[in-house]
């Protein structure tokens, strides 16, 4: 299968998700988490202003496709019992011709532990691989993230590099370590993975 485009029918739900575009109206709760320091730690971008999500929300979280390589698709992460926004998650499209993406996600501490991030970053995993047609989906982190490690890890994707001080990352020196899913392993996975959550 070659991969097309992704124009996903929203929400899609999973067992106490909805995932959905964002919009403006979760200007509020978007800057909850994206302002804090401690959640911002291991990502590459900044404590977010006001200012930055309003401008974020209006080009890249306005998408709700990915219609080429080059693209992200960032949806936003709602608890289907109260409505709250729990977080975001993304898929990268890197590339056509490798039918190589990459998953991400951010979540508010307030809703940590519950096993959110897990749910709703293995959604992105099935539009990657059985909607865009992915043939590898990558995920990469600081090496001292270990709550996202652990993450990558109960989807099931694998640890295939560890590169040492790779990356000169707000203002230190960040070891990188590189987690891979392809789709035949995805497809072996099958609906009920090995490693719960
Ligand atoms: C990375 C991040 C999303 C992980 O959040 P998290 O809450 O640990 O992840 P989950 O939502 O999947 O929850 C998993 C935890 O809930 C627990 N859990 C409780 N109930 C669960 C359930 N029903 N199903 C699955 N897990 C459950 C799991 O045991 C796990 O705990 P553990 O990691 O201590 O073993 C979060 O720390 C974050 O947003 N960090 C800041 C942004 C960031 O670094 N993003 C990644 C960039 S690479």
């Amino acid at each position: 299968m070659s991969p097309h485009e992704l124009r996903p029918s929203y929400p899609i739900t999973t067992e106490r998700l909805r995932l959905r575009p964002l919009t403006p109206a979760d200007a509020e709760a978007l800057l909850a988490y994206r302002s804090r320091p401690d959640v911002c730690r291991y990502v590459p971008f900044e404590p977010m202003t006001p200012e930055v999500i309003a401008d974020r929300l209006a080009t890249y979280w306005a998408a709700t496709a990915l219609t080429d390589e080059g693209q992200s698709l960032t949806l936003g992460v709602e608890v289907a019992q109260t409505g709250r926004l729990a977080g975001d998650v993304t898929l990268f499209w890197h590339s056509r011709q490798h039918r190589g993406g990459e998953i991400g996600y951010v979540m508010n501490p307030g809703f940590a532990g519950q096993g959110y991030a897990t749910e709703a970053a293995r959604a992105m995993l099935r539009l990657g691989f059985e909607t865009l047609g992915l043939h590898r989906i990558i995920g990469r982190i600081d090496e001292r993230n270990e709550p996202s490690a652990r993450v990558l890890r109960r989807l099931g994707m694998r640890q295939e590099a560890r590169l040492v001080h790779n990356e000169l990352f707000k203002g230190e020196w960040s070891t990188e370590v590189c987690f891979a899913m392809l789709s035949e392993e995805w497809q072996a996975q099958g609906s009920s993975p090995s490693v719960p959550g």
